[in-house]
């Protein structure tokens, strides 16, 4: 008997970036109406659900995540109508909606913030974090927090004269989470949209919520390119009160059925996982936590093995993992395992990857065509990170670049120049070319999507490495009696793999191999990155002769 699984742990989720995925009015910025017109490609593609990246109202300091009113959309995206015909659009081709909710801070031009700076005893002045200066020294901020992105964590208000905390811009407030009706301002928020029928929700930075009560001063540890990274963040971030509330948007998100949460826990490169499974609280807290191990490994069978290895150990049988290879903070993973010719093979070889392990699969839009980051010159800057600390970090707008859907001007995504420029690889590596193409990139994706659908041993079944060797990373997923074993070559050369003996294995799907339908001898030829999911025959049953 196959389990029953919620769709959010048997789907695949693609993530958009709505600023940059299809525009529909000519101004340059993707939009909702933009994003309805190319639900068919998504529902080719196979994923059952889209994460959208912001599409609130904001002044747009960091592009979306300063949101200036939750419970609209914001005019370059479209309206609540276009919203509403999009869910409805989507949930027709049985396709989820999860919205990016920015819980830690608001924008500097929400109300809340306009009230909460216009004077100490306005109501809402504690739905914000607010400090004097330093004892005796007034003009200092109370101590050495430092923002992710540049600069002091404490700004000066001179209206009312006193700091207020940002942990990113000081265009984005954080907001006081141990205020009992900020709380209940954001249930509302949570209401709002799971009655109007969004799916589930990936929650913006969660380890950052609560601060410490003390403000102590963060100790110093290293260097780093910003002093952020200076810092060891014992009191800024991770403090236990935060897994409470974790707890009661879980509640709240457990009153409507179907729906979920995945949640950014962040931690410095190379991650940190048994500090992000704790955010699952057990099964109490967040649905899903995301592990971006894939985004720091290095392109070696081993590295990614040993993430997983750690990752499913930790969560055990009862918490479900999830595995990203991109998204629009970090650099494309086709950029980052770029090698020549060799790009493309381990392009397939990482799709694979992520495509047949437990745990739900991440796509960032783009990343089934093969999109690289691209190179924008300093003029067309938009991302606050790129823009200070270009040139020793170019920020993240490579990643976020218009997605290619065909070789017409500005790859069809707009009529008009784009908000960030479109890759120059546009007119060969775009949807429409690769639709065309039968062993393209996307339908390696579109195959591997299939594959994990129809094979329940794919998305419910159980992991259990095989071994690593030679750059060869060898797994099983087992459902019952349906055992299928995926073989995945990192390495350039041939590789020859043992297989168990007595056991017959039928291809499923391969880069190579397929040619030859059943595996029969206990020693199996794999070529340079080749990929070889197969299946186990039962013995005596469904026997395919490899003559034929
Ligand atoms: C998260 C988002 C990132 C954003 C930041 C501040 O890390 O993924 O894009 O800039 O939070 O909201």
């Amino acid at each position: 008997m196959t389990p029953h699984r919620p769709w959010w742990q048997t789907e695949i989720v693609y993530q958009i970036y709505p600023r940059s995925f299809q525009d529909s009015n000519g101004d340059g910025i993707g939009d909702l109406p933009g994003i309805i017109s190319r639900l068919d490609h998504l529902q080719d593609l196979g994923i059952g659900a889209i994460w959208l990246s912001p599409i609130y109202p904001s002044p747009m300091y960091d592009f979306g995540y300063d949101v200036s009113n939750y419970t609209d959309i914001g005019p370059e995206f479209g309206t609540m109508n276009d919203f509403k015909t999009l869910l409805a659009e989507a949930h027709r081709r049985n396709i989820r909606i999860i919205l990016d909710l920015i819980l830690n801070h608001t924008s500097h031009q929400h109300p809340w913030f306009k009230e909460a700076s216009s004077s100490k005893d306005n109501p809402k002045r504690n739905w914000y974090i607010w400090h004097n200066g330093k004892p005796g020294a007034s003009s200092k901020p109370p101590n050495n927090w430092q923002a992710a992105f540049g600069g002091r964590a404490w700004e000066w208000d001179a209206h009312t004269e006193q700091f207020y905390l940002h942990t990113f811009l000081k265009e984005q407030p954080d907001v006081n989470w141990r205020n009992f009706e900020l709380q209940q301002a954001m249930w509302d928020v949570i209401h709002f949209w799971l009655d109007l029928g969004v799916d589930g929700f990936r929650l913006d930075v969660v380890n950052w919520f609560i601060k410490d009560r003390h403000f102590r001063d963060s100790p110093c540890r290293r260097w780093g390119l910003r002093p952020y990274d200076w810092q060891q963040h014992l009191y800024d971030r991770n403090q236990p009160e935060t897994l409470e509330i974790m707890k009661q948007i879980r509640a709240i998100v457990d009153e409507y059925p179907h729906r979920m949460t995945v949640g950014e826990v962040y931690t410095e490169p190379p991650g940190d996982p048994e500090l992000v499974a704790t955010y699952y609280a057990d099964g109490k807290g967040l649905y899903m936590a995301f592990n971006f191990a894939f985004l720091f490994c290095p392109w070696q069978a081993a590295a990614f093995a040993e993430a997983v290895d750690r990752w499913d150990a930790l969560l055990g049988s009862n918490l479900w993992p999830n595995y990203t290879l991109s998204n629009h903070d970090q650099p494309r993973a086709f950029s980052r395992y770029a090698r020549g010719h060799d790009s493309l093979a381990r392009a397939r070889v990482a799709a694979a990857l992520l495509l047949t392990l437990r745990g739900t699969p991440f796509v960032y839009y783009g990343e089934e065509i093969g999109m690289r980051n691209g190179r924008i010159p300093r003029n067309r800057l938009q991302d606050p990170l790129g823009k200070r600390y270009w040139p020793f970090h170019s920020g993240r707008d490579g990643e976020r670049t218009p997605m290619q859907w065909d070789n017409s001007v500005h790859a069809g995504f707009s009529q008009a120049e784009p908000w960030l420029p479109v890759n120059n690889d546009y007119p060969s590596v775009n949807v429409a070319a690769q639709q065309q193409e039968s062993d393209s990139l996307l339908n390696w994706y579109r195959a591997l999507i299939q594959l994990r659908q129809n094979e329940p041993a794919l998305h419910s079944g159980s992991y259990q490495r095989w071994w690593v060797k030679d750059n060869v990373f060898c797994f099983e997923r087992q459902l019952n009696d349906d055992r299928i074993m995926i073989a995945l070559n990192f390495a350039p050369k041939e590789r020859n793999i043992p297989l168990p003996q007595d056991v017959t294995w039928q291809t499923l799907l391969s880069t190579q191999v397929a040619k030859h339908h059943t595996l029969a001898t206990n020693e199996t030829h794999l070529p340079g990155y080749e990929v070889l999911i197969a299946k186990a025959l039962s013995k005596g049953l469904n026997h395919v002769d490899p003559s034929t």
